[in-house]
Formats: C-alpha cells, structure tokens, sequence
C-alpha cells in the first residue's frame, strides 16, 4: 500500500471537521505520526485537553485498573517543574551544565504531562503489564495531539528516574515517571517520518 507522506497542519486537519469534532483517518494517523520537539502557545485547549484524556483511558488495560496518572504543568507550575528538576540536578550531581539548563526544559511547550505510574497490588496484574497500559496510555494522548493538529514529544532523561522529581511530584518510589509530554503547536507543519523498513514480523511455521 502507498504511504501518504503529506503534512498535517491545524487548518488541514479542520478540513476533516465532522459533526463538531476534529476527525483524522484512523489508518492516516497509524501510518504517519510524528514527533515534534519544536513548540509553542497556544496550548491545547480544555475540550482538547478532556479528548486525550479519553483517548488514555481507552487503551488496553488488565482488570481495568487505570494504573496511570497525568500531572499537568501549563504556563508558571512549568516554572514550578523547572525548579524542580534544578533541584534534582544540584542534589544528584548532574552536573553545572545541567543546573543551568533544568530550568528551562518544561519551557519548551505550553503544555507539559508528566506520566506517572500508579501500580496496584494485584494477583493477576503484575506491575510489568500495568506498566505497559501507562505507556499505552502516554502514546494514545500522543495520538490525540496529533490528530487535532497539536505537536508532542515524549522525553525521559535523568528526570525521569530522579528521586528528588518524584518526591516533589509525590510520585511514590515503587512507582515509575514514564516521561514527560512536551504538547504544543508547532510553528511549522509536523514533518512526517517517513516509514521505517525492520523485518519486525517473523512468520513461524509449524
Ligand atoms: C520511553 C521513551 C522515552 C524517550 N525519551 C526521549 C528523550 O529523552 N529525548 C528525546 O529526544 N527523545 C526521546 N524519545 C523519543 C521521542 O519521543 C520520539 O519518539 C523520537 O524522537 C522519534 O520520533 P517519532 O516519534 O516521530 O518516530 C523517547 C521515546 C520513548 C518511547
């Protein structure tokens, strides 16, 4: 089948308005998401907002047991954030470079989702599959972004395994920080990936 490799901007994307909600080709949106670390205001709207949050509850999830939260950080809690991370580099020796910089990181987008684990003790759900389901969840409000014309980027780095970021976020120690969302528009259309060629399908014969 041909890939369609052709841009999505926010006026595009209207263009499939449908019944009062933005609507994207399923198949178009499985085939060409990208990521866009280039950001910037306006931030998703709440209405965008509610929708992505209902995309992350739609994934799949053992025992429905939602082991998954989002912090969200939009306009001066990111200044909070980049305190936060300031803090953690001074405190876990990441060096001056770092402590100069953690203050602007959560500054790259108007929007920023801290994905946050919240396992439960379960006999038949062991914390590997609940994980699983958060980043499923992460991924889906990745999906939504971009099917309303947002930009988004998943990033992790020291923070995300940072004790001093966790107990600022009261995110418990058994739990795990998936990464943080960057969520904007993008100054320029997403540029589209194109589609990678790996031999991921192995056919087993009998
Ligand atoms: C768990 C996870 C952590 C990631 N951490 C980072 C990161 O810290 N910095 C970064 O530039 N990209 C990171 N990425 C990759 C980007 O989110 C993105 O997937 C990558 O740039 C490829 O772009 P694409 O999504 O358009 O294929 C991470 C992805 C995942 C799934």
């Amino acid at each position: 089948m041909r890939s369609v490799a052709f841009k999505y901007s926010k006026q595009m994307v209207s263009l499939f308005s449908f019944c009062g909600g933005l609507f994207m080709h399923a198949r178009h949106l499985l085939l060409n998401r990208s990521s866009m670390p280039r950001l910037q205001a306006p931030a998703p709207t709440p209405a965008d907002i509610e929708l992505m949050k209902a995309a992350a509850l739609r994934v799949p999830d053992h025992m429905s047991l939602v082991p998954y939260e989002f912090l969200l950080f939009e306009g001066e809690a990111r200044v909070w954030l980049g305190d936060v991370f300031r803090a953690a580099a001074t405190q876990e020796n990441l060096g001056e470079q770092a402590v100069t910089r953690a203050p602007q990181l959560p500054l790259r987008a108007p929007l920023v989702m801290v994905v946050v684990t919240k396992y439960q003790e379960h006999p038949s759900v062991p914390f590997k599959e609940q994980f699983a389901s958060a980043a499923c969840a992460a991924f889906a409000v990745e999906q939504m972004a971009f099917t309303q014309g947002y930009g988004a980027v998943w990033r992790t780095g020291p923070y995300a395994e940072s004790d001093t970021v966790k107990d600022a976020l009261k995110v418990s120690k058994q739990n795990d920080i998936l990464g943080f969302l960057y969520i904007g528009t993008p100054p320029v259309d997403v540029p589209i990936k194109p589609a990678k060629d790996a031999d991921i399908f192995r056919q087993i014969q009998a």
